[in-house]
């Protein structure tokens, strides 16, 4: 089976794009590079021993996913391609509303075209809102989401709905990451930030590094146990991991809409991954408090109970390995 990624050079996709080859699938990756590099193509290569095809395109740009279409024989498609940075969704909403709602546009119109109708879409637990309880089950339905960025998940998630009620031969996958972390165990493929990271694993290991002074720890007055936020990292293999379920389970499902969350299911506090990171792998990490990010929820993680009942699909790395894992790649990849 051909499974079309675009993103596929990105941090999550890049690790989807391993477990899909360990599993036999053909994969065609399609990315514009604005976010991830090219020699990520080699080494998903080296580490899988599989040869994967290649377009620098951007999914804005509807003739270039016609060719694509064209040139090959398209079974699935697998769409990562966004922005995906919260601040900046704030300060230019336009160009997220533009961006994300354009490029998911064309694919579809473009796999409606081509009769191609089986996709998973890559949401984000953000399109929960404020619920006002830390668990979020799927049933509880999408709240008000709280910047551009997770807007535009929140509205995909719609257009793919509205899709399937005009169509129903659609086979549709939606997964909501939870906070997706770590590397893969090689210390080959990672997640590499341009300029200074917003997310707290990828500022850890620059702080952890040297490359930066100090960590800021948002807040340490929440209702937690340490006042610190808490949050569901899972190991970005793991999520990979959950694309393949969720990739078998639609291919031999009738046609529908299925929604899955895709974290740990554990509360971990800020303080405490910077603990574990320390004692894992030996570093210390310079950090001082700091006030409240606006925007941020004291807690939440995953009920990760549908994928597991559904998808047979469950985390199964540590935070001690994504701690580990994030750490052996930085130290691969100082330069
Ligand atoms: N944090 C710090 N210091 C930092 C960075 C983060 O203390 O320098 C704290 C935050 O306050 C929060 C936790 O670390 O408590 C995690 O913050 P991240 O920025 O790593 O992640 P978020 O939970 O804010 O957001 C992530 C993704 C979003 C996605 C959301 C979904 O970045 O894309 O999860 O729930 F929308």
């Amino acid at each position: 089976m051909k499974i079309l990624v675009t993103g596929g050079l990105g941090f999550i996709g890049s690790h989807t794009v391993v477990e899909l080859l360990n599993n036999n699938y053909e994969v065609i990756i399609v990315d514009n590079l604005y976010n991830s590099q090219i020699d990520v193509l080699d080494k998903i290569k080296q580490i899988t021993g599989k040869d994967v095809k290649f377009y620098k395109e951007d999914v804005c740009d509807k003739q270039a996913l016609e060719k694509i279409f064209k040139e090959n024989e398209i079974d699935s498609v697998i769409h990562f391609a966004g922005y995906k940075a919260v601040g900046e969704s704030c300060q230019k909403p336009l160009m997220y509303y533009r961006n994300n709602l354009m490029s998911t546009i064309n694919l579809l119109e473009v796999m409606n075209e081509n009769n191609v109708k089986s996709f998973i879409f890559s949401s984000s637990a953000t399109i929960y809102g404020d619920p006002g309880t830390p668990k979020y089950v799927e049933k509880m339905g999408r709240g008000k989401t709280s910047n551009p960025y997770g807007t535009t998940k929140a509205m995909i998630e719609e257009i793919l709905e509205d899709l399937y009620k005009s169509d129903n031969t659609w086979k549709i996958s939606i997964l909501r990451y939870f906070n997706p972390t770590g590397a893969h165990s090689s210390g080959l493929i990672g997640e590499s930030p341009n300029g200074i990271p917003n997310n707290l694993m990828p500022y850890i290991l620059k702080v952890a590094s040297g490359e930066l002074e100090v960590l800021n720890i948002f807040g340490n007055d929440y209702p937690t146990p340490d006042g610190t936020g808490i949050r569901d990292y899972i190991h970005v293999v793991d999520v990979a991991k959950g694309h393949v379920s969720a990739l078998n389970k639609i291919v031999n499902s009738n046609s529908g809409v299925y929604v899955y969350n895709l974290g740990s299911g554990k509360g971990v506090s800020v303080l405490e991954l910077v603990n574990t990171f320390e004692r894992v792998n030996n570093v210390k990490v310079n950090y001082r408090i700091a006030d409240r990010r606006p925007g941020d929820l004291a807690e939440y993680y995953a009920d990760p109970t549908k994928a597991l009942n559904e998808l047979g699909w469950k985390a199964e790395k540590t935070v001690e390995d994504i701690c580990r894992d994030s750490w052996n790649f930085m130290k691969n990849n100082k330069n």
